[in-house]
């Protein structure tokens, strides 16, 4: 499972809307089992296809409990992933991005989505998430569809050496 080069912007791949995956394939397996990989080595909690410059609609997002820091982390890979937005309230988060290295913005998000689309078989999955885990899924779909977070800041910044980390997605 190598890890694959995390493409940056300008990379017109980061500008491009995904196609849909119809085959899953030996090939589609080998991209998510590296695309695994290429986050928790990054490290990132989030990482979509277009990142590592194939155009599917392939996410990857591994994240732990907000409230329970001592939770596992859940691995969830969903394909063709379609973003319900169910809830009014928004809130404003700091994001950073592996695709865009050396800034940060503050980023307004739904605080809670559905996400509907397919596991790594092509089996249903419907997942629902709230808060870091929302914004996460907002974040890799955006990529898929051709959007990186500095579309959407409100504020973008070069964070000071000792400005807090922030996870990249
Ligand atoms: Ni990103």
């Amino acid at each position: 499972m190598p890890v694959r080069t995390i493409v940056t912007l300008p990379d017109p791949v980061l500008r491009r809307k995904a196609r849909p995956v119809t085959s899953f394939d030996g090939n589609l397996q080998t991209l998510i089992d590296d695309m695994i990989e290429t986050m928790r080595a990054a490290p990132g909690v989030g990482l979509a296809a277009s990142q590592v410059g194939v155009s599917e609609r392939v996410i990857v997002v591994e994240y732990g409990d907000e409230e329970d820091e001592e939770a596992p982390k859940k691995l969830y890979v969903v394909i063709n992933p379609e973003l319900k937005v169910t809830s009014d309230e928004t809130e404003i988060g700091v994001e950073g991005c592996l695709s865009v290295p050396g800034l940060l913005g503050e980023v307004e998000r739904a605080l809670a989505v559905k996400v509907k689309g397919q596991n790594r078989h092509g089996q249903p999955v419907k997942i629902k998430a709230q808060g870091w885990l929302a914004r996460i899924f907002q974040h890799e779909i955006d990529h898929l569809n051709g959007v990186v977070f500095t579309d959407r800041a409100t504020k973008v910044w070069k964070p000071e050496p000792e400005e807090p980390l922030v996870d990249n997605v």
